[in-house]
């Protein structure tokens, strides 16, 4: 059984992230929640949000993410910042978006950003053994072409024990760190900076994974740094790593053709259903439309954007006018640091729009599995409140799903930091099956399986209609 406080416990084990706030609920995420009477104010919603879950989880709805998706996925492949594909995956879709008939469909330039290329990078161990390596430059990753002796280590401690005795200096990093979750295994991606400082000429690290068939998986994690970065499989990272333990020298060339050619401007996508009554007071749903230059960005974060999509389409087909603007925004530019979500951020502040609640979905538009599916959530606490009610809705239509008061809310971050109310999705899944695909050239439409889409969609068509229509927050 898990309560707040087991999740909440579990949040703070398994990650770095902030606890916001300690909420004082004593509800239990468990069965129970399927049949607890509803309050009284959430009631007047529980047959228009039952006829939409059930329109997209088992009646004409179900599929229909899926296939807009793979339309997309299938005709464009991965929808890299700075490709021909992902912006024409962007016009595409905007055609699309004005057929569904959607009010105020547009993009917003997202100018100025560093566009990194691709090349045919190629490294291989000379020594102990000649063998082609299977590997993934880094984002921002310089080009180079070295050949220097290799040194293996596990963790940052090890690095710095190793170069206090002069064993980095002049070497090849290869780190081969134990999977501790990805919000405290993905600093080693972002070595390269530290690797420089003692010596280290280039740096290969074992992919930021929870499972491996032998996939790199590429990210960011250069910035800042002059020295060539890459992924490398887990297979062949504790490969070397035995080599090592043998008294084997490794000797390793580094070919990296990789690099930054200039700037591009890319596009966020936006539409939505235009309040009835309140017009000016958003609630956004979210999800990022550009992927990595691998697999077709189905998982990370089509699936996102096929969710809330099919969210908003499902209430207006089913004729559900909401009194505040529901608006979606599909990000650009996120894999390299989030910038379409803080451009769109920056450009909307201050305008005489109100953000009444901010969410987003990038963890995997999984089905809830368990009650360790959650939706983390922050504000105050008589919002958490409010929120749990609304949860309380999804949960009677027999989808465990909790509530984590987590400030982890990704490209909504900057609204939640003014206080805006925040959640983000994530699944059960997203937290170690999710890795498994992440960042690699398997991230395909094969990843999700029935039900996956229809659930994220629905939740969010749930959180959405009661936000939008109920009196205060
Ligand atoms: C919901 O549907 C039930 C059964 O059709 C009906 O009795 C009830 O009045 C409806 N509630 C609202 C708020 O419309
Ligand atoms: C957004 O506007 C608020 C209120 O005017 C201000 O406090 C905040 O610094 C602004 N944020 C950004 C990123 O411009
Ligand atoms: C829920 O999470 C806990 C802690 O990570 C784990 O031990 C448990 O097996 C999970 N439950 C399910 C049903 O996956
Ligand atoms: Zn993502």
């Amino acid at each position: 059984m898990f309560n707040q406080r087991t999740l909440a416990l579990i949040a703070v084990l398994c990650s770095a992230r902030a606890l916001v706030e300690d909420a004082e609920q004593e509800t239990a995420y468990d069965d129970s929640r399927f049949v607890q009477p509803l309050p009284d104010w959430i009631e007047p919603f529980e047959n228009d949000t039952k006829a939409v879950f059930t329109y997209i989880t088992a009646g004409e709805g179900r599929g229909v993410a899926f296939d807009w998706l793979a339309e997309v996925a299938d005709t464009f492949g991965h929808r890299y910042l700075g490709s021909a594909a992902l912006e024409d995956a962007i016009d595409f879709n905007v055609k699309r978006l004005k057929v569904d008939g959607f009010d105020n469909v547009h993009t917003e330039d997202v100018p100025d950003l560093p566009h990194w290329k691709r090349g045919d990078d190629l490294v291989e161990l000379i020594e102990p053994r000649h063998h082609r390596l299977n590997i993934l430059a880094l984002d921002g990753s310089p080009p180079a072409d070295i050949t220097a002796e290799a040194i293996v280590v596990q963790s940052f401690d090890e690095l710095h024990e190793k170069a206090k005795n002069g064993k980095v200096e002049g070497k090849i990093v290869v780190f081969l760190e134990k999977w501790d979750g990805y919000d405290d295994t993905v600093k080693y991606r972002n070595s390269a900076t530290i690797v420089e400082k003692v010596g280290g000429v280039g740096v290969l690290i074992k992919s930021i994974e929870s499972f491996s068939l032998y996939s790199p998986h590429t990210g960011t994690g250069v910035s800042g740094s002059n020295i060539p970065a890459a992924c490398i499989t887990t297979e062949e990272a504790e490969m070397m790593y035995r080599m090592q333990k043998r008294g084997n020298k490794l000797v390793i060339h580094l070919y990296i053709s990789s690099k930054e050619v200039g700037t591009v401007t890319s596009r966020n996508t936006v539409f939505e259903i235009t309040g009835s009554e309140k017009p000016k007071e958003i609630v956004l749903l979210s999800a990022h439309f550009d992927s990595w230059d691998v697999g077709q960005g189905a998982l990370d974060d089509g699936g996102g954007c096929a969710a809330v999509w099919h969210a908003l389409f499902s209430l207006k087909k089913l004729g559900l006018r909401p009194k505040r603007t529901i608006r979606v925004v599909l990000w650009t530019a996120e894999e390299q640091g989030l910038w379409g979500a803080e451009s769109y951020h920056k450009a909307h502040n201050g305008s005489d729009e109100t953000f009444f609640f901010v969410s987003e979905t990038d963890y995997g538009a999984f089905r809830p599995k368990s009650w360790n599916s959650s939706l983390t959530f922050s504000g105050t606490t008589e919002q958490l409140k409010t929120y749990d009610d609304i949860v309380l809705l999804i949960n009677s239509f027999g989808v465990p799903l909790s509530v984590e008061s987590l400030a982890d809310q990704g490209d909504v971050t900057f609204w939640a930091d003014e206080g805006v109310p925040a959640s983000n999705y994530f699944p059960e899944q997203g937290r170690d099956y999710y890795f498994y695909f992440h960042h690699t050239n398997a991230d395909y439409m094969t990843v999700f399986k029935d039900g996956d889409l229809e659930y994220t969609a629905a939740i969010f068509a749930t959180l959405a209609y009661v936000i939008a229509n109920m009196d205060s927050w």
